[in-house]
């Protein structure tokens, strides 16, 4: 007989995806922030090729995307029960050095397998095997990054030395106004990608109840799957974009936002996905038209440079999009 599943096991797994969204963005804007880190260290850098801080970077990119691909299997499984998986997303603390990055990541962690033991528990009891069987896979994998991260709780993190030179004339078009509107871009970003994520899964469970037509039946292919395809590569390009603004406003001197804006929604069939996304994508190209007119009048070069392709990009979202909401 199937496991009985109540809103409180539903709200329970849903715990689950806030924390993996919440540490997919911490993990993945310190990567960002490495960038910025790696430049201010001096010997071992200037001598060396590779360093500990690109090692660092490296896994802290990996991590995330593990914990990204956590969300998306417990979205999946909560979709498979019934449920609705969340779009809240616990808040990300990133902090400033390997040292830093490394106590917040076994915080991170630890606090992942007392849940995760929690959740272990409840779905044995409940013979609901599949689910305990997922949540026994990320365990193991959470207890691996938090050993990693405890290698570098320890870590030496070269001083940082107050600059002895005065902020130099270029770099006055920097200010909090700026920063400000480079972090709509990534609030925007981070809606896209827990918006596709959620909606990816939620479709792909949609694909397995709507076989309904022979040439569906035969192609074994229908809207939902097809909408689930294209949601997923387009949510790995939103987590690049992510990247990029973060990596750049870190660069800057600047603190990339952790939090979502517009709040993301979901829908409820292939159809609404569709809508909220076209949707979406339109205020994204204007948010970002308005982006690189800024950048252009203050001669901030790179920065329009990076927004002209990714608003090349978003503008190919909208016309996937676009093609099927007409
Ligand atoms: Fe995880
Ligand atoms: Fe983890
Ligand atoms: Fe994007
Ligand atoms: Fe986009």
């Amino acid at each position: 007989m199937a496991a009985k599943i109540t809103p409180e096991y539903i709200d329970l797994l849903n715990q689950a995806v806030e924390r993996e969204f919440k540490v997919s963005v911490q993990y993945f804007l310190q990567h960002a922030k490495m960038e910025k880190i790696i430049r201010k260290t001096i010997p071992e850098n200037i001598l060396l090729d590779k360093t500990t801080y690109d090692a660092v970077g490296k896994f802290l990119r990996e991590i995330a995307i593990q914990e990204m691909k956590h969300t998306a299997s417990i979205m999946e499984r909560i979709y498979y029960l019934g449920g609705q998986a969340t779009t809240k997303a616990g808040k990300p603390i990133v902090g400033n050095s390997i040292s830093e990055f490394a106590k917040l990541g076994v915080e991170a962690e630890e606090e992942a397998l007392t849940l995760y033991r929690k959740i272990i528990d409840t779905s044995g009891q409940m013979g609901d095997w599949e689910t305990r069987e997922l949540f026994e896979k990320i365990y193991s994998e959470e207890e691996k990054h938090l050993f990693k991260f405890q290698e570098y709780t320890s870590f030496q993190d070269e001083k940082e030395e107050p600059s002895k030179v005065p902020l130099p004339e270029w770099r006055k078009i920097y200010t909090d106004d700026y920063f400000a509107l480079l972090n709509k871009a990534v609030a925007a970003e981070i809606t896209g990608v827990i918006q596709y994520t959620n909606q990816h899964e939620k479709a792909s469970f949609l694909e397995l109840r709507m076989k309904n037509t022979p040439l569906e039946a035969i192609t074994e292919t229908n809207k939902a799957n097809v909408v689930s395809k294209i949601l997923k590569d387009i949510f790995m390009a939103e987590m690049e974009h992510l990247e990029k603004i973060s990596e750049r406003i870190y660069l800057l001197d600047g603190e990339a936002t952790t939090e979502p804006d517009p709040l993301p929604v979901v829908g409820e069939t292939a159809m609404d996905f569709l809508t909220l996304d076209h949707a979406l994508e339109s205020s994204a190209i204007a948010l970002y038209r308005q982006i690189i007119a800024e950048a252009l009048k203050r001669g901030d070069t790179t920065t329009r440079r990076m927004f002209e392709d990714i608003i090349i990009q978003e503008e190919d979202h909208f016309w996937t999009f676009d093609d099927f909401v007409r």
